[in-house]
């Protein structure tokens, strides 16, 4: 496996056979050696030393793949409660990268690579690339905002792994992506879904025509939830193929899980993590095909691996076998969250973050709804917030008073929503649990 990508060979379907064709018995096999070697790794972390302690657990009780569910959970609370770097298990030093989730008014998440993590992260992305058919004579355009976004940067190394000629066009000015798919002839894009939408509104407005005058044949699409039917959309508006890609910050980034051509679920890559899916509430296992949280182990992680990290994404095995010749398991389109995290643009956001944001404004009252919606301009975030009465006749400044709003929101969640202060009392109180979140995009189908 450390020689992935060296057997490069325009007539083979796989970056890397000797892997990607492996048994399930083999895979199982190579999982538990990894798994143990993995969990001795671990120990080197004082998180995980003193979670094995209070659990009474040492690395030498962990003999087959079902002893992984002796080991507790780890959550993003685990992440946030040790930033920046406590879950490390490798010295800083030894790190040479770090990722970041937005927000400041928690702690973020951070998340750690060493050398060899991002050597091997570049391979995972590669490998999906490869699977979906781009060799080294096409050209990748990456639409993804670079940065603290994995997307960036874990799509440039992968591409260029493969071989390919990576345009890190990075996310926004949809002129400039349409002229460098032009100009350069792009044949592939990594994109979220929701912005495809949009770019295919600019090209028409530019009368561009992606048949006739680009060379696009593949998308790679992820970073959030998506439909079958929406996929379906993109595929006729552009002409072009496009494949789900599972990508996780914790995990490494994109890379995790990718369609092959079957397009019948997504390959979770087995020699690099162990899949599982529990019941969200009991945290028992479900049987494949039935809907649960899924649950991930890092294999070869090295800065910061992770045990059984609860992804809080709801989705099902769908089988352990695929024509295209791979065992590694298929796992469904995301189905669901297990909490109230949203990804809109992309983006990662807790309503908890809106609404600390809002509250440091004295002027609104408590009481707010967040619209999730999808237009032709892409998906778009509409905040509601109730004013308190004293300010409600004031016109000037109660559009200086949303443009600060929507600015701080922009500072915390990393995207601009619409801001709407409207009246005390006008907007829906629920009796118990207030509903903070409509979300019309229908993105769970
Ligand atoms: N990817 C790429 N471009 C995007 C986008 C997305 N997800 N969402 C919006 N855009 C484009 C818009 O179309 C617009 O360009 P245009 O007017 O030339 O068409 C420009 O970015 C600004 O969009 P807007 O919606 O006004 O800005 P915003 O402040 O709400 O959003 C972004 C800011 C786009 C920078 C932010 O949503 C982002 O960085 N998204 C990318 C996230 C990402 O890469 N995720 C992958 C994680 S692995
Ligand atoms: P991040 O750590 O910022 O890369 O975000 C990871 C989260 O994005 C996941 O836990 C999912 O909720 C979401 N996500 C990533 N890829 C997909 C995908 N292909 N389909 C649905 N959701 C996705
Ligand atoms: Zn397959």
């Amino acid at each position: 496996m450390e020689n992935e990508g060296i057997k490069r060979d325009y007539g083979c379907e796989y970056f890397n056979p000797e892997v990607e064709t492996l048994s399930r018995g083999e895979i199982e096999a190579l999982q538990l050696k990894r798994l143990r070697e993995t969990v001795q790794h671990c120990m080197n972390s004082a998180f995980y030393r003193s979670r094995f302690e209070e659990a009474g657990l040492t690395p030498d009780d962990i003999r087959t793949l079902d002893d992984l569910r002796k080991i507790p959970f780890t959550t993003k609370q685990d992440l946030r409660d040790t930033y920046p770097f406590g879950t490390a298990s490798v010295p800083l030093e030894k790190c040479v990268r770090l990722h970041s989730s937005s927000g400041t008014t928690g702690n973020p998440t951070v998340i750690l690579h060493t050398d060899r993590d991002l050597d091997e992260w570049a391979n995972q992305v590669a490998r999906n690339l490869w699977m979906v058919g781009l060799r080294p004579t096409d050209v990748f355009q990456n639409s993804s905002g670079y940065g603290m976004f994995t997307g960036g940067l874990g799509f440039q190394y992968g591409a260029e792994k493969l071989g390919m000629l990576t345009v890190p066009a990075a996310a926004g000015n949809s002129l400039r992506q349409i002229k460098f798919i032009k100009d350069f002839g792009t044949t592939a894009v990594h994109a979220v879904p929701s912005y495809l939408t949009r770019l295919k509104e600019v090209m028409d407005q530019e009368g561009v025509d992606p048949r006739r005058d680009t060379k696009l044949r593949i998308f790679a699409i992820g970073a959030e939830p998506h439909s079958e039917e929406q996929r379906r959309r993109i595929e006729e508006m552009f002409g072009v193929k496009a494949y789900n890609s599972f990508g996780m910050s914790e995990m490494c980034g994109p890379g995790v899980g990718f369609e092959c051509k079957e397009q019948n679920g997504l390959h979770f890559w087995e020699d690099y993590y162990i899949v599982e899916i529990v019941d969200p509430e009991t945290l028992e296992p479900v049987p494949d095909g039935e809907i649960g949280e899924l649950v991930l182990t890092t294999l070869r992680r090295e800065a910061m691996p992770l045990l059984r990290y609860r992804t809080r994404d709801l989705t099902r095995v769908l089988g352990r076998s695929c024509p295209c010749g791979r065992n590694h398991v298929r796992i469904d389109r995301m189905r669901g969250r297990s909490d109230d995290m949203m990804v809109l643009k992309g983006v990662n956001i807790f309503p908890i973050q809106i609404e600390k944001i809002l509250m440091q404004f004295p002027e609104l009252a408590s009481n707010y709804l967040i619209t999730l919606t999808t237009d032709n301009n892409g998906d778009n975030m509409t905040v509601e917030v109730e004013l308190e009465e004293l300010f409600t006749d004031d016109y000037v400044g109660l559009q200086n008073l949303a443009k600060s709003v929507q600015r701080a929101l922009k500072d915390e969640i990393l995207l601009t929503p619409y801001v709407k202060l409207v009246a005390k009392g006008s907007l829906p109180q629920s009796e118990g649990k207030a509903v903070r979140v409509v979300d019309k995009r229908s993105v769970y189908k």
